[in-house]
């Protein structure tokens, strides 16, 4: 495409992707933010000044103020764009301030929106609870199934589809190709949040996605130290709408993060790859282990449909182009405290909100990251009380597979210990009065 418009780094020279085009993805994750001309810095400087002095009135100087504009956020928004060859790219403070733009740029009151019943849990927070209260239907659909987006939406009233490839923590995959015919239906746009794949593994615009959705938190930054959201899009008319919304309500990333991010995106190529090799291995051995009832990763697709698209739409070399995250269901009538016992056992991963960085990092959706999506949608979405997602990092695979080991073993004492304890009382009524935090104490 190449119609980027590109941005000066604020200290006199133009980011690289001035001086060259690159298309490996790799390429240009190396080269992201860098500067050329003499005695120019090579790594974009972090430029902290919240506003830009001008030359007089009417002056058009490219950044005005930060919080429409900052030469560093716009290093990483460059970056961004060129990975998906897109027109440009519109970063955000958070994922979720990023989603917030979208909707509000695309959607209002009296509109309706499709959105996935899988995905992260804050996006339907923010769907059902804030834009349901300012007017906006929507439907959550099975985006698995083609026909169930194309039914959902409804001709002229439908403004947008979204969808989550894979998504979060049940790693079902849309069809994306298909997302975007039955958006096109009624008119609508589709976006793809493509946090847990990023651009090196699917490229959601390629595919006809009208806009790619991140959060820039996990694996693009990496290493758990700066939060951000982008919103990626070849439409230039779009692209101007998302950068109006975000002028208007305040929502651009911090430059300091933007340049932590920056440093970040420049090893993303290399982690996610073999970040996604490692997970196929541990997805394999977890396979094995008949303490666990299901495993969920995208190189073991549960049934032909599913791996038709993993096949068409993730890229890279065979055995690191699925992705970093593994989710496993701790099955029984005891998966919560079955859970909290495997969580509770582990040494080398950590049980946090997040997936993406360096370290591997375990999560307890129900309780924690779907916590507030509603008891129906949660289970419809299959996020049991049993499912730990674990997102694998760049540590000794063997070393993860030692660690997640003791945590199959806790769980397995755990079932076995309740089990006891229930032949003894017979008590289940109360077994099922206690809260999730006791039960996980
Ligand atoms: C897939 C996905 N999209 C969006 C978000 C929201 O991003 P942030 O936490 O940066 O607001 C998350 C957060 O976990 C996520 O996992």
């Amino acid at each position: 495409m190449g119609h980027r418009t590109l941005s000066s780094n604020g200290f006199g020279t133009t980011t690289s992707t001035a001086t060259a085009r690159h298309s490996d993805a790799a390429t240009i994750c190396a080269h992201a933010g860098i500067g050329s001309g003499d005695g120019q810095p090579l790594v974009t400087p972090l430029c902290a000044s919240t506003t830009f002095c001008r030359d007089g009135v009417g002056s058009q100087a490219e950044h005005q103020y930060s919080r429409v504009s900052n030469p560093t956020v716009a290093a990483l928004e460059d970056a961004l764009a060129q990975l998906e060859d897109a027109a440009g790219s519109v970063c955000f403070g958070s994922g979720l301030a990023a989603e917030t733009a979208l909707f509000l740029a695309t959607l209002r009151s009296g509109d309706h929106a499709v959105c996935a019943r899988s995905v992260y849990g804050g996006t339907t927070r923010l769907i059902r609870e804030i834009f349901g209260h300012l007017g906006v239907e929507s439907t959550f659909v099975d985006a698995t199934d083609a026909k169930a987006i194309e039914e959902a939406v409804i001709p002229g009233r439908t403004k947008l589809v979204f969808v989550e490839t894979p998504a979060n923590p049940t790693l079902e995959l849309t069809d994306i190709r298909a997302a975007a015919r039955a958006a096109r239906q009624s008119g609508a746009l589709l976006a793809v949040d493509n946090t847990f794949l990023t651009s090196v593994l699917q490229k959601p615009l390629d595919l006809g996605a009208d806009v790619s959705v991140y959060s820039t938190t996990k694996f693009i930054e990496g290493h758990s130290v700066a939060t951000g959201g982008a919103l990626v899009s070849r439409d230039p008319a779009l692209l101007e709408k998302l950068r109006f919304t975000r002028k208007c309500t305040g929502g651009i990333q911090a430059p300091f993060n933007a340049w932590e991010t920056l440093r970040g995106l420049k090893t993303l190529a290399l982690r996610v790859q073999r970040q996604s090799a490692t997970a196929e291995r541990v997805a394999a051995w977890l396979a094995e282990r008949s303490e666990i009832g299901v495993v969920y990763h995208p190189s073991r697709p549960r049934d032909v449909a599913q791996r038709a698209i993993a096949d068409r739409q993730h890229l890279g070399a065979k055995g690191s182009r699925h992705g970093a995250v593994v989710t496993i269901e701790l099955g029984g009538e005891y998966a919560l405290a079955t859970a909290a016992a495997f969580c509770r056992a582990l040494k080398l991963c950590r049980l946090v909100e997040h997936v993406g960085s360096t370290e591997t990092l375990v999560t307890h959706p129900a309780t924690m990251t779907h916590a507030d999506v509603p008891p129906e949608q949660r289970a419809a979405a299959g996020v049991s009380d049993g499912l730990v997602r674990i997102s694998v990092g760049l540590e000794e695979p063997d070393e993860i597979i030692a660690d997640l080991a003791r945590g199959i073993d806790a769980a397995r004492a755990a079932a076995t210990g309740r089990s006891g304890e229930t032949g003894r009382s017979g008590d289940a009524s109360s077994r099922q009065r206690r809260s999730p935090a006791e039960v996980c104490a």
